[in-house]
């Protein structure tokens, strides 16, 4: 494992899951780590067990077995906040019979209602919100040493970027670019939960990125609430498309991805980005939320649909083979069967090559809980079935046209699935499986589609092409 470092200028060191002794005790200590959400609570996660594995503890997938147990959690919509909830009630039995047992709840939820969860729930040691991961360390030592439950929920304190990661993936890494949102969609807790946008300075991302070519990554995938208004308050005037620039020419990252995207925010010059630069996947997530005006306005996203469809006619002009995916949320407030009926009619003219679908969740907070949730619950469920099989529908259509076409397909290892088989992802972002061999892990390999599902293409490889 690399050393940890406090040289602000360095890179973050890429920690593996290797297992080591903890420096408290001399013991074998463990902890477990549970993530709910989307992926920069993943990537969040990552610095958590990198921090965690730099005191000498070591990963677990065990509960059992930990010493520490974290939940990682979302707020976004209810169902994430009681699946946490229910794991961390759930834990109470083993922390009865583990009395040194420490439980840590981190993340969203714990920045949203972290007093409050802490008050209900004697077994907690520690809520952690989203501006302090960094302190977990420092948070688990004074559990421990002075026996005290406690809570770091600030609102205003400056993100500390992490300096190690124990990353999941050898071939892929998330990587921030941006944090927070200010855009302020009235469903929305994450302004809240997030607090407001900042970018990183380029020179550490990309300090990041080389450092993550050096230890064999091959792609990287930026990540902020709204990348596209990436650079914004950085004094070095700079804008998405520069970043995207810089990071193409680093060498040995093969692959670049980014999300997510906001409709309002995608100029044309981030379309001529993904037309030139070699690296730069066609592959888009732009959320639409609604094919209705009405509801989009009611959201406050900031444009109509028509607004919409130009940057997708743009996207596709310039880039025909371009990949675009999409979120929706069905039965917002107000929401009729006509509002509805719009989005199934832009689903059949857009024609997505795949989408994120939900069911509308009230945030208390945000601007949409002052309107009324009328759309009952079986509406909203039965609109987003139909919105899935359309979407199924669509997606099998556009990957069966596909079948015998060459793509090309880094490879990222036996596929989980059927271990026999290897799995790696088109440009476009779809998910090929084929027989393969270590040999090609992390390779780009020309791979020939034989048949398709709505998410998964199956074929062959014609010919490692690096
Ligand atoms: N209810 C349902 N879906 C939501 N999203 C965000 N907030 C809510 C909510 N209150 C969805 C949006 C966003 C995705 C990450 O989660 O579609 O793009
Ligand atoms: Fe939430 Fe809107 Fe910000 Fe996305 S852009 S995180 S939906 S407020």
């Amino acid at each position: 494992m690399q050393k940890k470092t406090n040289d602000k200028d360095m890179p973050p060191q890429i920690c593996r899951p290797l297992a080591s002794k903890s420096k408290r005790g001399g013991g074998n200590h463990k902890f477990f780590l549970k993530t709910y959400g989307c992926q920069m609570n993943k990537l969040d996660s990552e610095a958590i067990a990198g921090a965690l594995s730099e005191l000498g503890y070591e990963m677990t997938v065990s509960e059992k077995e930990a010493d520490i147990i974290l939940l990682n959690t979302c707020s976004v919509r209810d169902l994430a906040e009681k699946k946490a909830l229910g794991k961390l009630g759930l834990l109470k039995k083993l922390k009865k019979k583990k009395g040194n047992l420490l439980i840590g709840l981190a993340g969203c939820l714990a920045q949203h209602k972290g007093e409050e969860i802490l008050k209900k729930n004697p077994h907690l040691d520690f809520v952690v919100g989203t501006r302090e991961i960094d302190r977990i360390p420092e948070l688990i030592a004074e559990a421990v040493e002075r026996k005290k439950r406690i809570s770091a929920l600030s609102s205003c304190r400056e993100i500390k970027e992490p300096s190690s990661y124990l990353r999941a993936d050898n071939i892929k890494a998330f990587v921030y670019v941006m944090r927070g949102c200010e855009n302020y969609c009235s469903y929305c807790i994450v302004p809240y939960v997030r607090g407001p946008e900042k970018s990183r300075p380029s020179k550490d991302i990309v300090s990041e990125i080389k450092s993550l070519a050096d230890s064999g990554y091959k792609e990287v995938c930026l990540l902020g609430q709204n990348v596209n208004s990436y650079g914004r308050g950085l004094k070095e005037g700079i804008d998405f498309s520069g970043l995207l620039e810089k990071i193409n020419s680093i060498e040995g990252i093969y692959r670049i991805r980014f999300v997510t995207s906001h409709p309002k925010d995608i100029s044309e010059k981030l379309i001529d980005s993904i037309a030139d630069l070699d690296k730069v996947c066609e592959s888009i997530h732009f959320p639409l939320q609604s094919g209705s005006d009405k509801i989009l306005k009611l959201m406050n996203r900031g444009y109509d649909l028509s607004d919409y469809i130009k940057i997708v006619d743009r996207l596709r002009g310039q880039v025909p083979d371009v990949s675009i995916s999409t979120d929706i949320i069905v039965g917002f407030p107000g929401e009729t069967e006509e509002d509805f009926n719009r989005t199934v009619k832009t689903f059949e003219e857009i024609r997505f090559d795949s989408s994120f679908i939900f069911k509308y969740s009230h945030r208390g907070g945000t601007a949409a809980s002052r309107l009324e949730d009328d759309v009952p619950f079986d509406v909203k469920l039965e609109r987003n079935k139909c919105l899935l099989s359309l979407q199924g529908e669509i997606s099998q259509k556009k990957n069966d046209c596909l079948i015998g076409e060459k793509q090309e397909v880094l490879v990222e290892g036996p596929s989980r699935k059927n271990i026999k088989m290897y799995t790696g992802r088109t440009r476009q972002n779809k998910i090929a499986i084929f027989p393969g061999c270590d040999d090609i892990k992390g390779k780009l390999v020309s791979f020939i589609p034989e048949r398709a599902s709505p998410n998964v293409f199956y074929g062959k490889i014609e010919n490692s092409k690096l």
